[in-house]
């Protein structure tokens, strides 16, 4: 399956989605750093992927939304593994209370905008300099349903995954002309400890395969979704041959105000 090479940075890859994507960049080839941050649990998986695909693995104890310790963790990655080719800002939190936004604890909902929106932020600003330098690389931010739409009992994801989907948007933008892309994956619905402790899903059993967000991932590090910049794909319902086949016009797969109707003045 060797069919990719470089060096992914993959956050939140101590279990979960990032775990999965781990090994399976691992298995096609990548040597792949993984960033969390409790450090025995990341050391433990990365050693595990290490020894079942024979790739190459890297743990990096870090936070993301602490910016000395990604500056650290970036560092330590480009002097063990090379330059990193593939981003994947995976890492972040769900609403621990599941309550209307007034009953929201503001610290905790701070929290959880900040894993994902500060988070990206910061691995952005560190790694990608380097990208635009080589004039190379991709960025993948884990997108979700809960970012186009309001979630009344997840406020606080509803609000970071669209802020997120906002900075794959204007980084996309600012990238133009370069060889460097950036994108929204949605996942669908893994099974991990992330939706085992949501209520909205239990009971749920239709769980999207994990190696389903593997191969979309796989595919956008191999740069044969480069046209999808700045946009949203999901794994489990886009198929990949047409996602190869088609290029997106004007705002598709983009967030927009909806008209009303022709006589709209917005739209
Ligand atoms: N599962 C789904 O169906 C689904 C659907 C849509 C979108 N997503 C998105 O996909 C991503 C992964 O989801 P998941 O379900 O695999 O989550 P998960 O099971 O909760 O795993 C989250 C991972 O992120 C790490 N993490 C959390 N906060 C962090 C921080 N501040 N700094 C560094 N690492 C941190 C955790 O390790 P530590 O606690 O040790 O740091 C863990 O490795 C998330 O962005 C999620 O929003 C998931």
């Amino acid at each position: 399956m060797g069919d990719l090479s470089g060096v992914a940075l993959v956050t939140g890859a101590s279990t979960g989605i990032g775990r999965h994507l781990v090994e399976g960049l691992a298995a096609r080839g990548m040597a792949v750093a993984g960033l969390a941050r409790g450090e025995d649990r990341l050391r433990t998986a990365m050693d595990e992927v290490a020894a079942a695909t024979g790739g190459r693995t890297l743990a990096v104890a870090a936070d993301v939304t602490d910016r000395a310790s990604v500056e650290e963790a970036v560092g330590v990655v480009r002097e063990e593994l090379g330059p990193i080719a593939l981003l994947v800002n995976n890492a972040g939190l769900i609403d621990e209370f599941e309550v209307p936004v007034w009953e929201a604890d503001p610290d905790q909902w701070w929290d959880v905008v900040s894993s994902h929106v500060r988070g990206a932020l910061l691995t952005v600003r560190t790694v990608v300099p380097w990208m635009v330098l080589r004039n190379s690389g991709r960025i993948v931010n884990l997108a979700s349903g809960m970012g186009t739409r309001g979630a009344p009992d997840y406020s606080a994801y509803s609000v970071a995954k669209t802020g997120l989907m906002r900075l794959t948007e204007s980084l996309a933008g600012a990238l133009e002309g370069s060889d460097v892309r950036a994108f929204d994956v949605a996942p669908g619905v893994v099974d991990t400890p992330m939706t085992r402790s949501m209520h909205v899903w239990q009971g749920f059993t239709d769980w999207t395969p994990p190696e389903k967000v593997v191969e979309l991932v796989a595919a956008i590090a191999a740069g044969e979704l480069d046209q999808w910049s700045g946009r949203f794909v999901r794994a489990g319902k886009d198929d990949l041959d047409v996602l190869r086949a088609t290029t997106p016009a004007d705002a598709a797969r983009q967030l927009r105000l909806q008209p009303y109707g022709d006589t709209d003045p917005l739209a």
